[in-house]
């Protein structure tokens, strides 16, 4: 099992590239099964989450094959049911049962299993498919449905947290062969839910309102082969730009998308981060002393969970107190223990973090515990004082493609190294 031996103190300078989305790819994916045509997907990064995707499609029947990063899917012949030991190791991996249930009508597919950041229920989804007219079981751990017809209707996905991302996504992706009009309303309006319509919408459906909260979809008898390159990770820019700044560095990242990342540019501007928008590239600076902010993660437009961790990092190098409260996930706090271990200094308060910042962090042996909690450890390793071996990196290798090397073109003293 792999760790990263990170040595601290190096300000990040120079460019990066940032990679195509994880959370536009894996959806997108699954929405090939909607056609017997060829689809050739672009930009796909190389990450294990998208390698056990493409096994997935592989053992529903459909022909996978990857050629750099690009993805080439011909799902020709395809059955209804998925592999559990695929499946457990891959949550996303459940938005293959509106695409299922839309071209076969029917979709057999196991549950996802537990996740340390919360209880992650799938109820919303299975309302979405029972709206359509989807009859449901769920038995030893799998959830059977089935479907004569599906036929459109309005639904409202909203839930405890606000909408769902990959729940708007597989209802958009069984509505879109349904008979007549399916209305989503409080749709999730996350710029990897307007990829997927954008893809989808090439293949021959008819989406209109994507990136708002509600979102009409009018059946079509049947789907196109397509080409598509995907949006670039707006998750992974954001980790760049924090980055740069936790070590007091200047980058340069391009081919990232800065309107999908307002909340978080804006965050950084509050915490005195210099940043500067040009067309596809954004140039993140530190200048001088960093000014606590607090943060509250939201559905999108809203600051995105996925950053949380990494800002708790920011904060807690700097001097005075913020507040980091966490809406979206229940247990999404894993990092704060291992903070502490560099020590830094946070206390939870319910679903807040209180981060008393400025203390020097110093390097020690940490545990990852999830993707962002890995990214968030590997930026304060990288601030931190002497050597941090961050274990367990399998998590990030999950979300980052070739993270490690693009940070060492970036000066940083970081290596890969295995552990017994
Ligand atoms: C997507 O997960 C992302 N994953 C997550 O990124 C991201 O954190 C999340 O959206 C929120 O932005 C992918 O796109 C592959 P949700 P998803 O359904 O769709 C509750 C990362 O680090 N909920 O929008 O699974 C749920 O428990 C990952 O890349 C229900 O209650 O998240 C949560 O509290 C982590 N019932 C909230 O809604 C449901 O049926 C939002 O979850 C579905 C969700």
């Amino acid at each position: 099992m792999d760790s990263l031996l990170i040595k601290g103190g190096t300000p990040l300078r120079g460019e990066v590239t940032v990679s195509g989305a994880k959370n536009a790819v894996l959806p997108i994916m699954a929405a090939t099964l909607l056609t017997p045509e060829k689809c050739v997907i672009r930009r796909v990064p190389d990450l294990s989450d998208v390698q056990f995707m493409g096994q997935i499609l592989a053992s529903l029947g459909a022909k996978v094959s990857v050629n750099g990063d690009t993805v080439t899917v011909q799902a020709g012949k395809i059955k209804p049911f998925g592999d559990y030991d695929l499946i457990r190791k891959m949550r996303a991996s459940i938005c293959i049962l509106g695409p299922l249930l839309g071209r076969l009508r029917h979709s057999r597919v196991s549950l996802p299993g537990g996740c340390v950041i919360g209880t992650r229920p799938i109820d919303l989804h299975l309302k979405g498919m029972e709206a359509l007219g989807a009859k449901l079981t769920v038995e030893g751990g799998y959830v059977d449905a089935k479907a004569k017809r599906l036929i459109g209707t309005d639904i409202f996905l909203g839930g405890r947290a606000g909408p769902t991302v990959l729940g708007t996504a597989n209802v958009m992706m069984a509505a879109v062969l349904a008979d007549g009009v399916t209305t989503i309303e409080s749709a999730a309006c996350e710029p990897e839910v307007v990829d997927l319509a954008f893809f989808l919408s090439s293949m021959g459906a008819r989406i209109s309102g994507a990136g708002s909260p509600t979102i009409t979809i009018t059946g079509v008898k049947e789907l196109h082969g397509v080409e598509h390159e995907v949006i670039p990770d707006r998750i992974e820019a954001a980790t760049f730009a924090i980055a740069a700044a936790a070590t007091g560095g200047e980058v340069t990242i391009h081919g990232a998308r800065p309107d999908h990342m307002s909340a978080v540019l804006d965050k950084l501007r509050d915490a005195g981060v210099r940043v500067e928008r040009k067309g596809l590239t954004l140039s993140v600076r530190r200048n001088g002393t960093l000014r606590p902010v607090d943060v509250t993660t939201q559905p999108y437009a809203g600051f995105p969970t996925d950053v949380q961790a990494q800002m708790m990092v920011l904060m807690a190098m700097t001097p005075g107190l913020s507040i980091i409260t966490e809406r979206i996930f229940e247990s999404r706090f894993m990092h704060v223990s291992e903070l502490a271990r560099l020590g830094a200094e946070v206390s939870i308060e319910g679903p807040s973090a209180i981060v008393k910042g400025g203390r020097p962090l110093s390097g020690a042996p940490v545990m990852a515990s999830d993707l962002r909690a890995s990214a968030a450890l590997v930026i304060a390793g990288l601030s931190a004082r002497g050597s941090t071996l961050v274990n367990r990196i399998y998590h990030l290798d999950r979300g980052y493609e070739k993270i490690d090397q693009k940070l060492r073109g970036l000066g940083a003293r970081i290596q890969r190294v295995e552990q017994p």
